[in-house]
């Protein structure tokens, strides 16, 4: 039995594929376990996707979507002068996929599909046609975000979850954050979620953003505001690359203050290069972090429990990478989270880890959306 787990993420979309109950394996797609999940419609009709659609939108950015999860909603996408409804352009990630395993021999008999938990069934709907539409799978089993990544934890050597034991995850990635409480069930290896919250408007690209915001308040900046604008709002090709590689530089600027104490930022003529320090950065977001942290710990109240009552604080998501994340949640709920060399990876490979039972793909997939999701309101 060959199950295959992809975790459609703002950023980045990750696959990991287990065979016969064997430990999960994630699946190096251009030579990485992490795609971007970007898209670029190119002159044929066909639509690029990750490191290629990346590299493609340095020539045409106005045919290029980086986070088509976060345009799940709009219905469609304009690339180019093109409206692309968005579940193809999620589709066309998940055909990557699916080509990246028949390209390594082999076929899949299960697909299962992460989520955010406050997805509701719209959104939910929307990911399933776009596995239909991928070829990927006509049944995929869905499963929230952190109910896998409470799985995955689960299984880490040195701390496991106890039966009735329970969890908070807190997870921050490109796109979106999710909070929730998760607890191991008491009989059989099943999770159910106690308690969830979330921010969908709080990920790594807001962070980008403020640092960008930052940026047009420094001198060079301010000295040439037209300039800046053009480059905020690019309407020729040649203000659009540059915009699209500031953006990436940015990121990156931004990924490598968790590891150093200072950064330099390149900008296009005419500005000077920026220098920004973690502190800065810290100061920039640490409200939005704040708000993420207060949600946890409001969550976890949720739940009826104290953090004392928990089994750990999971950090799951690129942006959980922050040291201030780790600093807040110590302050704010007086427990040293849990964290992984790569918070990215932990909800595909923890969906593999989870025993969906024996019911038919169809009905599990409905079992996982009742444990997770469906309250009303949600879209
Ligand atoms: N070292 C780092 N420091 C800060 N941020 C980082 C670091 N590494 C990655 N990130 C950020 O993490 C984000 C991507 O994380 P991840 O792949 O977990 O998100 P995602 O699953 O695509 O998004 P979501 O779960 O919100 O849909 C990006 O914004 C990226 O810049
Ligand atoms: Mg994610």
């Amino acid at each position: 039995m060959r199950v295959l787990a992809v975790d459609f993420g703002t950023s980045n979309t990750v696959a990991a594929l287990a065979v016969d109950g064997g430990a999960p394996r994630l699946l190096a797609i251009d030579g990485s376990p992490l795609v971007p999940s970007s898209v670029f419609l190119a002159d044929d009709g066909t639509l690029a996707v990750g490191r290629d659609a990346d590299r493609q939108a340095r020539l045409d950015p106005a045919r290029f979507e980086p986070n088509p999860k976060r345009r799940i909603d709009d219905g469609e996408i304009l690339l180019g002068s093109t409206a692309v409804p968005v579940v193809t352009a999620i589709a066309a990630v998940l055909r990557r996929v699916a080509g990246e395993v028949a390209r390594q021999g082999g076929s899949v008999d299960e697909v299962r599909l992460t989520h955010p938990a406050r997805w509701g069934r719209r959104r939910r709907t929307a990911l399933v046609a776009a596995a239909r539409e991928s070829g990927l799978a006509e049944e995929p089993v869905l499963i929230p975000e952190p109910v896998a990544a409470a799985t995955h934890f689960a299984t880490l050597s040195g701390h496991g979850l106890a039966e009735n034991a329970a969890l908070a995850v807190y997870d921050l990635g490109g796109g979106t954050f999710d909070a929730a409480v998760v607890r191991r069930r008491a009989t059989g290896s099943g999770y159910e979620v106690l308690a969830e919250a979330g921010l969908p408007d709080l990920g790594g690209l807001d962070f980008d953003q403020a640092i960008r915001e930052h940026i047009g308040r420094t001198s060079s900046v301010a000295a040439d505001p037209d300039e800046w604008a053009r480059l905020l709002a690019p309407a020729d090709p040649a203000s659009r690359r540059a915009a699209r590689a500031l953006a990436t530089d940015i990121r990156d600027g931004k990924e490598a203050l968790s590891r150093y104490p200072h950064v330099d930022i390149a900008l296009p003529p005419p500005f000077a290069d920026v220098h920004l320090t973690r502190s800065e950065l810290d100061d920039l977001i640490r409200a939005d972090l704040r708000r993420s942290v207060d949600l946890m710990i409001r969550t976890i109240d949720g739940a009826g429990l104290r953090a004392a009552d928990l089994a750990g604080v999971y950090l799951v998501g690129g942006s959980s990478r922050i040291p201030l994340v780790a600093r807040l949640i110590q302050e704010g709920l007086g427990v040293t989270p849990t964290t992984l060399d790569q918070p990215e990876t932990s909800v595909a490979t923890g969906a593999l880890y989870l025993s969906t039972g024996a019911a038919t793909p169809a009905a599990r997939s409905a079992a996982a959306m009742a444990a997770g999701t469906g309250g009303p309101g949600r879209a």
